[in-house]
């Protein structure tokens, strides 16, 4: 365990690294990162992560879903993984996702450097589509197994887009995707490394947070539809304006939430447009997505099925219409305190501040912990924000996370260390 003691990440080749990639979907004049899943930005940054691992001469791999997996040790053996995602939301931060994927990079180029003998092999993912352009997940779902064919051909962005197009433009296909599924016994466990994206750590002024739950999350594309009609001539209680559908419906939500959610429940309304969307036609269709999340499943099953009733009753007043579609929904998820041990050891090592806390953000680690054990490291994130060209976290952080997860690697990746026995 000698290079326990000395093993060090380069903090100067990390934040080279970060700064970067962050230019890869950078628009020029500011407003953040746009770096969609299947978008020639996200085939560009997967491009510089390959360029990385064969400058240090690590194996790498594209599996049928998109997701870049590179390895270090034996090629056989129940690996150590970690990782993130490189795609991002439109004019989002620079951090979110990548941060893990390039700690994982400073992590092999460290081990490579030392040529660290390590009794588990070590994985580093960087996964597609984790923010869901394509629904939610694709590239970690795929890899647990956790959407069907069905699923998969559905699968379409807010423009209509399938999935399978997008795919097949960079060689895959719904079928590879399919077999991007691996198997339990490949993983030892998964540690993601990741910005809190909330307050809770730079409120706190802590350097690091230990995750011990993750939100559960239910995503549909919905609308109500109701009847094109004239402006100015149809009087007000003839209409039957889906817009009035969607505004009733989400002038509710809070209600919702207070009375069956957990204090962790939150539900968002983020894309909405209205057809025919013109100044002077009573909107016909009012189309609408819902982000539905919460740290307890029995929470979450009862807001989803009250929001469900809620839209139906809205639309039985108004004489509208109303469907939806789940494009993505995840279980509430718990880290296995295995993996959490591990790291609150390291972080005690270390001497730094943390505390443990739940996600309200949903990660790649959910569908991996259907395959092994998993933990998560958090960084803090200045003023909370995340999905926006201000999320931020000090240089100082981002070194001790990537540190701090170096070392738990290295923890995990050592023979005495059994999940069977901890
Ligand atoms: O939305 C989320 O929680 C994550 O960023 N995909
Ligand atoms: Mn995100
Ligand atoms: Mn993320």
């Amino acid at each position: 365990m000698f290079f326990m003691v000395f093993a060090k990440i380069n903090t100067q080749r990390l934040l080279k690294s970060i700064d970067e990639l962050s230019k890869i979907g950078q628009k020029i004049g500011g407003n953040g990162v746009t770096r969609r899943a299947m978008s020639p930005a996200e085939d560009a940054a997967k491009r510089w992560l390959i360029g990385a691992y064969e400058e240090i001469n690590i194996p790498w791999r594209e599996d049928g879903a998109g997701n870049i997996i590179a390895r270090y040790g034996t090629d056989h053996g129940a690996a150590v993984a970690t990782g993130s995602h490189l795609d991002s939301v439109p004019n989002g931060g620079h951090l979110d996702g990548a941060f893990g994927v390039l700690a994982g990079l400073e992590v092999l180029r460290t081990l490579k450097s030392m040529n660290a003998q390590l009794a588990r092999p070590i994985e580093v993912i960087a996964f597609t589509d984790e923010e869901g352009r394509f629904g939610s997940m694709i590239g970690s779902k795929c890899m647990s197994g956790g959407l069907s064919k069905e699923e998969l051909l559905l699968a379409e962005d807010e423009k209509g887009r399938l999935l399978g197009e997008a795919l097949s433009e960079r060689g895959l296909s719904i079928d590879s995707a399919l077999q991007a599924k691996r198997a339990p016994e490949e993983f030892y466990c998964f540690v993601e490394l990741h910005i809190e994206q909330g307050p809770v750590l730079d409120q706190s002024h802590l350097d690091l947070g230990v995750v011990e739950d993750i939100v559960g999350i239910v995503r549909w594309r919905a609308r109500f539809t109701g009847e094109a009609n004239h402006a100015g001539t149809t009087p007000m209680h003839l209409r039957k304006d889906a817009f009035v559908g969607l505004t009733q419906f989400a002038e509710k939500i809070p209600t919702l939430l207070k009375d069956f959610g957990s204090s962790a429940a939150r539900a968002t309304i983020g894309e909405v447009s209205l057809e025919p969307g013109y100044i002077g036609v009573v909107p016909a269709s009012a189309h609408f997505t819902l982000d539905l999340r919460d740290i307890s499943q029995s929470h979450l099953n009862d807001l989803h099925t009250q929001l469900q009733q809620h839209a139906q009753m809205v639309a039985e007043q108004l004489d509208l219409g109303f469907e939806l579609t789940p494009i993505g929904e995840l279980p509430c998820t718990s880290c296995d305190p295995r993996i959490t041990s591990a790291i609150e050891a390291v972080v005690k090592k270390m001497g730094k501040t943390y505390i443990k806390l739940p996600s309200g953000a949903t990660h790649d680690a959910l569908p991996m912990s259907t395959l092994c054990p998993i933990g998560m490291i958090f960084v803090p994130s200045v003023n909370g924000i995340s999905h926006s060209s201000y999320e931020h976290t000090e240089a100082e952080h981002l070194c001790l996370g990537a540190q701090a997860l170096l070392e738990t690697i290295l923890t995990l990746a050592q023979g005495e260390h059994c999940v069977d026995k901890v």
